[in-house]
């Protein structure tokens, strides 16, 4: 089924030059790239985006990563996109994330309170549609 994803190349990848690259694999994997804009986050923005997280340990430390610095926001489109780019970005913990995915390949433990992990990307047809529309609002 034709799907669209949220895509995030957070702060860590972003200050690291690699949006780029991270762009280049979803295209080099046949995705169709429909919306891409570097953007600062909120803490209004990421209060809605990461919802699902408020009171873990984790949470605080998260949102002040996430306005570290700009972000990366991709609308990606494409078949079964949803799982497709999971698949590619690899395993939330980048320590273990298998090499050929942009986690495994780009990412390691930095010794922070939160893992930065380069990228996110929605994890369901519902979250992606929401989450575009906190990101994309003018798309939805
Ligand atoms: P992501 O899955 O994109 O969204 C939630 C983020 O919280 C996750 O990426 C990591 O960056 C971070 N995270 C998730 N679990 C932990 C954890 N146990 N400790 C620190 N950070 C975490």
């Amino acid at each position: 089924v034709a799907e669209r994803t949220l895509v995030l190349v957070k702060p860590d990848g972003v200050r690291r030059g690699l949006s780029g690259e991270i762009l280049r694999r979803v295209e080099a994997k046949g995705y169709t790239l429909r919306a891409v804009r570097l953007m600062d986050a909120t803490p209004e923005l990421l209060a809605a985006h990461y919802a699902e997280h408020e009171g873990k340990p984790f949470y605080q430390p998260l949102v002040d990563f996430m306005l570290s610095g700009p972000v990366l926001a991709v609308v990606a489109e494409g078949n079964n996109v949803i799982a497709g780019f999971r698949s590619l970005a690899g395993a939330t913990d980048p320590t273990v994330a298998a090499p050929g995915t942009i986690r495994g390949d780009l990412g390691r433990d930095w010794g922070l309170k939160v893992v930065q992990n380069l990228v996110h990307g929605s994890d369901s047809t519902e979250s992606a549609a929401r989450e575009i529309g906190l990101w994309f609002p003018e798309l939805v």
